[in-house]
């Protein structure tokens, strides 16, 4: 599939947003300040916090930052994930996501959740441990054309 061009000016500090490539929902998600620091508490409770495991999209190591946190270095709080469960390709919900999101509990601050058989996955798309997903969400390949502009594939 051809790599698809997008816009992420609009999308505001907690905010995400849902684009497709090669038919797959991708998820660009601006995350805070405190949700980045979020994300050093629960490294230890997620399954492959470095992502180390062998991922079939994941982001080249070249582009990876520090803090595991699956931004690439200059834009750490944008998150890019391809939208759909490691486990057997459920869509994950989130709190975070435009529209209603009604099964979520109101004290869910993980990230995301996935209505089939519950796993979760922290800001950074990592699975959290004892979750039947085996891997965390995937990243696709992708770079900036401007700060505004990111294009995937
Ligand atoms: Fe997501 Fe099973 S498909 S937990």
């Amino acid at each position: 599939g051809a790599p698809v061009e997008v816009d992420i000016s609009g999308i505001k500090p907690g905010e995400m947003q849902v684009f497709e490539w090669r038919g797959k929902p991708v998820w660009i998600m601006k995350r805070t300040p405190e949700q980045l620091k979020g994300l050093e508490h629960t490294a230890s409770e997620v399954a492959d916090p470095e992502s180390l495991k062998p991922y079939t999209m994941d982001l080249p190591d070249y582009c990876k930052n520090k803090s595991n946190n699956r931004g690439r270095a200059g834009h750490e709080e944008t998150l890019v994930l391809v939208g759909i469960c490691p486990h057997l390709g459920c869509s994950p919900s989130s709190k975070f996501a435009p529209g209603a999101q009604p099964s979520l509990p109101d004290d869910w601050q993980g990230g995301f959740l996935c209505p089939c058989h519950g796993s979760t996955f922290d800001l950074a798309g990592r699975v959290f441990k004892n979750k039947p997903a085996p891997n965390n969400l995937d990243v696709p390949r992708y770079m900036y054309l401007s700060d505004t502009k990111i294009v995937i594939g």
